[in-house]
């Protein structure tokens, strides 16, 4: 599949969860997007809680959505978000993409203008425990 074909549709679909995302508290809203191994696009927005850990990140939201959708791949990965500097996943939210994605599955980061970054999850989550790691 011709993965960078599909970053300005992966970026509007995160730019378009974004405007969906609950986030009373931080004021923060997130979009994300991932493109799974059918040539899908999946997004998804942070949801927060008054309960201010049991909110949960775009990311996560977006992988959520690929699960039920039956897709088993995410190839690339898009966040969008309004920042100084280009937002990338968290820390826990690198781990979760981990599950679906290789080292080189690009991560690109974007606010309302677009692209801005690029990063690999490789980059942002080097040497990482994934699921080659436990026994089969
Ligand atoms: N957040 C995301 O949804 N994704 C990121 O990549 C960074 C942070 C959310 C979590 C929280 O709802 C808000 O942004 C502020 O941290």
């Amino acid at each position: 599949m011709d993965i960078a074909a599909h970053q300005t549709a992966l970026i509007a679909a995160a730019r378009a969860a974004r405007e969906q995302a609950h986030a009373p508290y931080s004021r923060f809203a997130v979009g994300a997007a991932v493109l799974d191994e059918q040539g899908r696009i999946h997004a998804g927005c942070n949801v927060e809680n008054a309960a201010y850990p049991q909110g949960w990140c775009a990311e996560a939201s977006a992988l959520s959505a690929m699960v039920m959708a039956g897709g088993k791949q995410a190839l690339a990965v898009a966040v969008c978000a309004v920042a100084p500097q280009p937002v990338t996943p968290c820390g826990g939210c690198r781990q979760k993409l981990r599950e679906f994605a290789a080292d080189g599955c690009p991560v690109w980061a974007a606010d309302l203008n677009g692209w801005r970054a690029t990063y690999t999850l490789g980059g942002l989550l080097p040497h990482s425990f994934g699921p080659d790691h436990l026994p089969t």
